[in-house]
């Protein structure tokens, strides 16, 4: 298999665990670029723990706050003060507090829909990148945050939706979710987010461990098609993993 296909896949004990993993991980992508820093958020209940642990003191006072930009895989398409924004739920638990405003870059869901929004940000994006096409020499992200829903998505790339095979757009609109919250979203596609030195995974519950069996056994789902052009590494807690789970 190519070094590109190749997924890592590491078990951890507990979501506890599993933040402190995704932390070393973030910190340690963090650690290994001078320069100016990106990285891509997820929204969802998985990457919480990791936000608030990045408030502590442990790993806040490490963070090149000024060098370091934050931007988010996808959205859901509702006002930035909602509480179901997933830019707000990041916000909320650390950026607004520790990062400058400026290197905080939300979707922008004031757009007239979806769709606007996916074109407002994916400008944004090729700003910040410095360029229209992305080049596999050089990412645009040092590492991008993935979660897994109960129906095999990531980000909002949802199975059998049109976005899944988006080679073109950086970032698309999402008229219909799939499942809850049943809003419009709004979402990078799949070059975009593999155009990056790392991607991880978080995934945690006994309720991911159908659907990740199903992902590990190489079913055409979104969350097993995603893939960086760099790493790729699946963080998963315990429970989630299957019965029988002997390794990749
Ligand atoms: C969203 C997400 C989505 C999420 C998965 C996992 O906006 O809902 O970005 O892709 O990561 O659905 O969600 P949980 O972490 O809540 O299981």
């Amino acid at each position: 298999m190519a070094a590109r296909d190749h997924r890592q896949l590491i078990a951890v004990a507990d979501p506890a665990a599993l933040a402190r993993a995704a932390a070393d991980r973030l910190m340690a992508r963090i650690d290994a670029n001078g320069g100016r820093i990106a990285i891509c958020l997820t929204g969802g209940s998985s990457p919480k723990q990791l936000y608030a642990l990045l408030a502590t003191e442990a790993y806040r006072d490490r963070i090149p706050w000024k060098r370091v930009h934050w931007f988010i895989g996808d959205e859901r398409f509702v006002p930035p003060t909602d509480p179901l924004n997933n830019m707000a739920t990041a916000r909320g638990i650390f950026l607004d507090r520790l990062a400058p405003p400026s290197n905080i870059h939300p979707i922008p869901t004031d757009a007239a829909d979806p769709d606007e929004s996916a074109e407002r940000y994916a400008r944004e994006l090729k700003s910040f990148y410095g360029a229209d096409r992305l080049d596999a020499a050089r990412p645009l992200f040092d590492l991008v945050l993935m979660g897994m829903g109960p129906d095999g998505h990531t980000a909002s790339i949802f199975p059998d939706y049109p976005a899944l095979n988006e080679t073109e757009r950086w970032v698309v609109g999402v008229p219909k979710a799939n499942v809850e919250p049943f809003v419009p979203r709004v979402t990078l596609t799949f070059p975009v987010l593999a155009s990056c030195r790392e991607m991880l995974f978080e995934v945690a519950g006994r309720d991911k461990r159908a659907i990740l069996t199903r992902v590990l056994s190489g079913e055409n789902l979104p969350a097993g098609r995603a893939r960086s052009n760099g790493e790729t590494v699946w963080l998963v807690a315990k429970t989630a993993l299957p019965e029988n789970f002997r390794g990749e």
